[in-house]
């Protein structure tokens, strides 16, 4: 019997052990055969006969389901040890991603202004009437209105339209002076290749008390600014409208991109309209409740920003996750 326990010790695999199992316990294994003898043994000689094969048995079971496990053990480790992943090891495949164009000119610009002590405020992007329009003295039936295609929702919120309802909101909040921009998503139903439903807006609020803020505050901010994004513009102010800003101005800025002559990004003119600023109007003050104090505001889109920067022809390919696209940013 000890050879054969000794032959399942030396067994290295599960399969050999098996075959040996087979060899001993199986249906002509030689244990079975021994016990098939039980008939032809006399009668007094079967008790002892019967208790020494199952003890043989008992310890031959044993021995089994000890290497049994022993083995089971090995392989597993075999097996974790083949599979092991080194995740310091090197691989020039390896892809990570990019910061996003959008992301990446709002962060310039939001660190450009926070350089200037500028605070970032934010707004939520379901607003009321009021803070979208009404405040920013845009009365109901306003025909100013037309100019935002707004979504509404059921309840008569809206998606916000602009980030201009976050001035409103940091000065009902907040005490002047007030130095802020607003960074943030607005929408508008649009969509074409300049415009997308869902676009960045950074927004710029600076009041103070009256008479101390004026237009040409205002200017030399936003050439330093430009200037700063594009390298030497030449900035140019154009009489506008907004409602909340009296008087208002269309920003352009001298087409660096073919040198004036003209070209798909620029226009005939060689110059290109970048963002809408202005004096606050009064009656935006008057809806937060501030007495005596002056201000100026601008708004700029930043999908427009990015475009003009990384040479980006069609708005709408920000947004469709085209790898090919996003791939160059890293
Ligand atoms: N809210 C304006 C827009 O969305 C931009 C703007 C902001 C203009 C602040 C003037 C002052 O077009």
């Amino acid at each position: 019997m000890n050879l054969w326990i000794e032959k399942i010790q030396n067994t290295k695999t599960l399969e050999d052990l098996e075959s040996v199992r087979v060899e001993i316990l199986g249906k002509k294994g030689v244990l079975t055969i021994e016990f098939a003898k039980m008939k032809d043994i006399p009668n007094e000689e079967k008790k002892s006969f019967a208790e020494n094969l199952n003890k043989q048995k008992e310890a031959i079971t044993d021995a089994i389901e000890e290497k049994k496990l022993e083995l089971e053990k090995e392989s597993l480790n075999k097996k974790l040890e083949s599979e092991k992943i080194d995740v310091t090891k090197f691989n020039k495949e390896l892809s990570c991603g990019a910061v996003h164009p959008v992301s990446e000119t709002m962060n310039r610009i939001i660190t450009y202004f926070q350089n200037l002590n500028f605070a970032v405020e934010e707004g939520p992007l379901v607003e009321d009437d009021f803070h979208n329009f009404e405040a920013l003295n845009l009365p109901k039936y306003h025909p100013a209105r037309d100019m935002a295609d707004t979504f509404y929702n059921k309840d008569y919120t809206l998606l916000r339209t602009h980030t201009s309802p976050v001035q409103i909101r940091t000065m009902l909040s907040q005490k002047s002076p007030i130095r802020m921009i607003a960074p943030g998503t607005v929408f508008r139903r649009d969509f074409d290749i300049t415009h997308t439903p869902m676009f960045h807006q950074i927004e710029a609020l600076v009041v103070d008390e009256a008479d101390k803020i004026s237009f040409a505050n205002l200017k030399h901010v936003l050439v330093e600014f430009l200037q700063h994004m594009f390298g030497e513009v030449e900035v140019r102010f154009r009489p506008s409208y907004f409602p909340f800003t009296e008087p208002s101005a269309e920003v352009d800025i001298s087409c660096v991109f073919c040198k004036g002559n003209g070209c798909r990004v620029c226009s005939q003119t060689g110059w290109l309209e970048v963002l809408g600023c202005g004096i606050v109007d009064q009656n935006v003050f008057d809806a937060v409740g501030y007495k005596n104090k002056s201000g100026y505001a601008f708004g700029l889109g930043i999908e427009r920003f990015a475009m003009l920067i990384h040479s980006i022809g069609d708005l709408r390919s920000l947004f469709e996750s085209d790898t090919r696209l996003l791939g160059q940013f890293k």
